[in-house]
């Protein structure tokens, strides 16, 4: 591992309403795999876990792909962009494909299917030629580091589903563990997330990783990937 290590130690601050707010143990690193970390474990009753495995692509066609999670292998990202894009929400989530390499970007706005939501939320897509589209990792002020959506809904979260089918392997049976986006929805008792039948609601989180070198025919660049904070070891984290 190359990655630059700014190890902090654990830190707690007593908050006002006197539970400890814990700022775990963090490293920085320009790369990160996004490692699925089920906030609830007695959700995750699958076999094996979700807890734990990567995000991947899914390959649906050029140059589309779909999150999904694996148990063997990540894909490396990267948070693109300047401190004034920074300051004005407009950096992306990037990982490199294809050859010679080419961005691609996390997003949930995949204009062909904009306004679709299956009964199990919101595809979310890693597309070459999507800069970004509109996904960030929390900022430094707040106590974890997650990849977050920007958007106006108040309340979301990511969720998995594990043995889903995607349509462009609809003459298969092939099986994935599909990464979503579920929002709240409002009735007259407030805002709910419902998590769907046979997902688990996880937060995708950054695991210290090595961007690698491009070739000089590359189309990526990582000039502008930023130091961002993550974590040496997602699974095996003390989050206290
Ligand atoms: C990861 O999940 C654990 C519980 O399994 C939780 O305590 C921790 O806060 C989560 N971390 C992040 C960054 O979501
Ligand atoms: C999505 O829904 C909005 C509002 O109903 C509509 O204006 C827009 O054309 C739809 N987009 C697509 C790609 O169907
Ligand atoms: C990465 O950020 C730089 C600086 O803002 C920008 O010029 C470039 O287009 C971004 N790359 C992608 C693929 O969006
Ligand atoms: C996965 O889904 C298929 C088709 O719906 C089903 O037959 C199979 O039992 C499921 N496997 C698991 C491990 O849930």
């Amino acid at each position: 591992m190359t990655h630059l290590s700014t190890t902090l130690v654990a830190l707690c601050l007593l908050g006002v309403t006197s539970a400890a707010e814990c700022i775990p143990k963090y490293s920085s690193s320009n790369g990160f795999q996004l490692v699925v970390n089920v906030t609830d474990r007695t959700k995750d009753t699958y076999t094996p876990p979700v807890h734990g495995s990567f995000v991947q692509l899914a390959h649906v066609g050029p140059p589309y792909n779909r999150a999904v999670a694996s148990t063997s292998s990540g894909s490396v990202f990267y948070q693109n962009g300047t401190f004034s894009d920074i300051a004005n929400q407009r950096i992306g989530i990037l990982t490199d494909i294809g050859t010679p390499p080419f961005p691609a970007g996390v997003t949930y706005q995949f204009p062909e299917q904009q306004n679709q939501t299956d009964e199990k939320g919101k595809p979310i897509h890693v597309n070459g030629g999507a800069s970004g589209g509109g996904t960030r990792l929390t900022r430094l002020y707040e106590p974890l580091s997650y990849l977050t959506i920007l958007s106006d809904v108040v309340e979301s979260t990511f969720v998995v589903c594990p043995n889903s089918t995607i349509p462009y392997y609809a003459r298969t049976n092939y099986r994935f563990n599909v990464v979503n986006w579920v929002q709240a929805t409002r009735d007259s008792t407030g805002s709910h997330i419902v998590i769907p039948e046979g997902c688990v609601a996880v937060n995708l989180v950054p695991q210290c990783a090595t961007l690698n070198d491009l070739p000089e025919n590359a189309f990526s660049s990582h000039d502008f990937a930023q130091e961002v904070r993550c974590y040496d070891d997602v699974a095996g984290m003390d989050w206290n």
